[in-house]
């Protein structure tokens, strides 16, 4: 009975609907067996999951993430499993790619460069250097030959993978880019970004051939769909359009987001298409006639990471979770429980604990602080104080902080927040974040003090 109400009423995943929500779910609960949830989700991140790519045949899967790292994964339908962790780079992954035709990846990443990663010695090629901000987006040429990436330095890069070189510096848009396609022949490349335009380029010269659209907010996503006339594009303010190449027109407007589009897939070969939002829904639609075939609500949106599985009909998505769930769209009762779980990482049991909050929000996203936390883009900080810098073993801290001498204590943790991390460690990985508030700070050094000392997850974890 309860269910019933629950799976029909549409306000049941909104936040305001929590208790309704709990409860509902605790009665699902008893209607979904483990063993089907457990095939469902890939844990080994550290921090919310960025972007994800599946391999063309679907046998794996490329996924990259707020904690430096990308995760190489075997994808199968009796469940999937980690292969490696990739490190190397020193700050947020924002999108990965397979390169066709190639045993190798590639990554962009919060530290300004693209990576190229082995996929047979599992190991980093390089980082390529030239960006002069954050890169969040990286495509591979259908030939394997080139990658393009797009950065909020306003430029596209080009670059010759065999020979790990810059080959041309694309510029035309103003501000930040968010996305970028190769055509199906990869002739040309297309380009979305924050001052609302679409762009056409020339690979093989680097030259913009033409503006081929206007919005009047930012593209956040453009992929090339079959048959090489149209673009599927999303927005900022969370329109999902077909976009005629030839005539700058919009075609068809699918069912928007409320929020920005952040994510999407053309699955040519399937005849599917797929956005996800910051409202935390994904739609899947039909390429036939774009009818709207399946509709997710994740209510802990945003959801940065979509990318369809050939090999098992379902879509991983990835958010604020540490983890990527791998949604069975033909199975859409299957994710109800992972759906309801109290209290996410962002979450606090105690709203009056001012210091648990700041940390929740401010610092777990990169750090835990128990001695059984790990894998987080930043060091455990379980008895932080007291502790030499960079001295967590197993952690790759930069030369900064194996260097330096600070003992951490209410006074040096206070200084690293009060004047920031590049101020007062240079060099550090740690990026730039002051809490300009002594009563804040205080509260948070009183938490990191209290929290750090306890050995039970359960205690020391108000979050996750
Ligand atoms: C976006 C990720 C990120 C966030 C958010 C973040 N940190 Fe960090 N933190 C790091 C990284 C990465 C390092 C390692 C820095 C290095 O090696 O230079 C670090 C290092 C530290 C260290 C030094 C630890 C040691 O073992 O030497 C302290 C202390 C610290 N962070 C405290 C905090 C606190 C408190 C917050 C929240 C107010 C916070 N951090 C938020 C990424 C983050």
């Amino acid at each position: 009975m309860r269910w019933k109400y629950c799976a029909q009423n549409p306000g049941f995943h909104d936040r305001g609907a929590n208790f309704l929500a709990i409860a509902c779910v605790s009665t699902l609960m008893f209607l979904i067996s483990s063993e089907m949830l457990r095939a469902g989700i890939l844990r080994g991140h550290g921090g919310p999951v960025k972007s994800v790519k599946l391999s063309s045949k679907g046998h794996t899967a490329l996924t990259g993430s707020f904690d430096y790292t990308l995760i190489y994964w075997a994808i199968s339908k009796s469940g999937s499993k980690l292969i490696k962790r990739l490190a190397g780079h020193d700050g947020a992954v924002n999108s990965v790619e397979f390169v066709p035709g190639k045993p190798l990846a590639l990554s962009a990443s919060d530290d300004g460069t693209v990576g190229i990663w082995h996929l047979g010695n599992l190991e980093l090629v390089t980082r390529l250097k030239g960006h002069t901000a954050k890169v969040v987006d990286v495509v591979a040429s259908p030939d394997g030959k080139f990658a393009a990436s797009a950065s909020w330095d306003s430029t596209i890069r080009l670059w010759d993978i065999e020979k790990q070189r810059q080959i041309a510096v694309l510029k035309g848009h103003r501000g930040n880019i968010n996305s970028l396609t190769f055509s199906i022949d990869g002739q040309y490349l297309y380009s979305g970004g924050y001052d609302g335009t679409v762009r056409m380029w020339q690979v093989e010269t680097g030259e913009l051939m033409r503006t081929i659209y206007n919005h009047g907010w930012g593209i956040n996503l453009v992929r090339t769909l079959p048959g090489a006339r149209q673009l599927f594009i999303g927005t900022l303010d969370g329109a999902v359009n077909i976009l005629d190449i030839e005539s700058g027109k919009i075609l068809r407007k699918l069912k928007p987001h409320k929020g920005p589009v952040l994510a999407g897939f053309v699955a040519g070969e399937r005849g599917l298409a797929g956005a996800s939002g910051g409202d935390g829904n994904i739609r899947i639609w039909s390429m036939k006639n774009w009818t709207l075939l399946h509709e997710l609500h994740d209510p802990y949106g945003p959801v940065w990471a979509l990318s369809f599985s050939s090999a098992k009909d379902s879509v991983l998505y990835g958010g604020l979770d540490d983890y990527v769930i791998d949604w069975d769209f033909n199975n859409e009762s299957q994710l109800d429980e992972i759906k309801s779980k109290f209290p996410r990482r962002f979450q606090v049991i105690n709203e009056d604990d001012l210091g648990a909050r700041q940390f929740a929000r401010r610092c777990s996203v990169c750090h835990t602080i128990t001695p059984d936390g790990e894998n987080r883009a930043g060091p455990s900080l379980y008895k932080v104080f007291g502790r030499r810098a960079g001295t967590v073993a197993n952690y790759a801290y930069s030369k900064t902080l194996t260097n330096s001498d600070i003992i951490w204590s209410r006074e040096t943790i206070g200084r690293l927040f009060n004047e920031g991390p590049q101020n007062y460690t240079p060099g550090t990985k740690m990026p730039l974040q002051r809490i300009q508030s002594k009563e804040e700070r205080e509260a948070l050094l009183d938490y990191l003090e209290k929290a750090g000392k306890v050995v039970s997850k359960a205690a020391a974890q108000p979050v996750n």
